[in-house]
């Protein structure tokens, strides 16, 4: 692939002006949302949304997500139904993508959806994505912006260190606010919670008045974020610990114990705080292990409610063998 100097925006209209037009001329932007910074491509073009898969090295049916800065737009890509619309009056724009049904003239390329009839829509909660989705004024093919199989980047360094050279911008906004992706319910069927993220179940559930189903496990895979290793530091990560080993580096959640190398999620053992923090430390530590020449990563168990549904599923893709981990 060519090489290309990538240029850094900032938040000014002329920043954003720029980087809406390169989007509109089919190059690749990344930019920030609240989850994770995401690498754009106008979704109605193929040969944009191709160089998507490239830059990542992804596999090519591994279907992206449609990013939208209104309901209007979203309607033009997906048949909403009375579920579909009322989970988006409640949380959008927010950390919730769903999977609808494809409009019969849905605009965004075969290969954004890898050739499925449903597609992935949501609208994030972050200013610098909606003006720019707003001002390119069409849907944003958008997976997160790192090579595939690695950490998700939550701030615009993150995005340089794995895709330097290969991706014509990055628009800057700071570091994200929630730090693990959105939420991913499939309401072409009872809805089915594809991916735990940023918006909780039990949220969900309060709303739609039902528990969520689980995909069968028959499902054919469609999601990276659903293949066993995902995430993943270079170094060995082991989880559910209640003390660090020797040699190991500590990824903790409440109070850091005494002489023990690493960091925690949260001083305070708060969620939100652990879920902004969880790829940023997994990449400190994962560099600090290489420097140090340390085998190991030891982490502290997580509760499994709320955000931490969504930190566990990143932490247990992020430990699982990494043998074949793109099909
Ligand atoms: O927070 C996020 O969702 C971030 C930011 C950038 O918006 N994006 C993100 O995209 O996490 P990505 O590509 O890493 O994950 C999108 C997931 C994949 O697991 C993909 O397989 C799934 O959405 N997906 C997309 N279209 C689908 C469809 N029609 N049916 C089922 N799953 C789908
Ligand atoms: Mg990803």
């Amino acid at each position: 692939m060519d090489r290309c100097d990538t240029q850094s925006l900032t938040a000014t209209d002329q920043d954003l002006d720029q980087a809406a037009m390169l989007l509109q001329a089919g190059k690749l932007v990344a930019f920030p949302t609240e989850t994770v910074y995401g690498l754009g491509a106008d979704a109605t073009n193929g040969e944009a949304v191709a160089a998507i898969y490239a830059a990542k090295g992804r596999p090519q049916f591994n279907p992206l997500i449609s990013h939208v800065a209104t309901l209007e737009m979203a309607e033009r890509l997906a048949e909403f139904n009375d579920t579909a619309r009322a989970l988006v009056q409640k949380f959008w724009p927010g950390p919730l993508t769903l999977i609808l049904p494809k409009t019969a003239h849905c605009p965004v390329s075969e290969l954004a959806c890898a050739g499925l009839d449903t597609i992935a829509i949501r609208c994030p909660d972050h200013s610098l994505a909606l003006g720019l989705i707003a001002r390119a004024d069409r849907p944003i093919a958008a997976p997160s912006a790192n090579p595939s199989g690695g950490i998700s980047p939550t701030s615009a360094a993150h995005v340089r260190d794995g895709l330097n050279g290969q991706i014509e911008a990055i628009l800057d906004g700071g570091p994200c606010d929630f730090g693990v992706e959105s939420t991913i319910l499939d309401l072409t069927r009872a809805p089915t919670l594809l991916r735990p993220g940023g918006l909780t179940s039990e949220t969900l559930e309060a709303v739609l008045g039902t528990p969520l189903q689980n995909p069968p496990k028959s499902d054919k895979i469609t999601a990276p974020g659903q293949t066993a290793s995902h995430y993943a530091p270079n170094t060995k990560l082991i989880l559910n610990q209640t003390t660090c080993p020797t040699n190991a580096l500590w990824l903790g959640f409440g109070p850091m114990p005494k002489n023990t190398n690493g960091l925690t999620l949260s001083q305070t053992s708060n969620l939100k705080e652990a879920a902004a923090n969880l790829f940023a430390h997994l990449r400190k530590l994962d560099a600090q292990a290489a420097s140090k020449n340390i085998k190991t990563i030891a982490a502290a168990p997580i509760p499994n409610t709320g955000l931490g549904l969504a930190i566990n599923d990143r932490l247990t893709r992020a430990a699982a063998p990494k043998t074949n981990s793109f099909f």
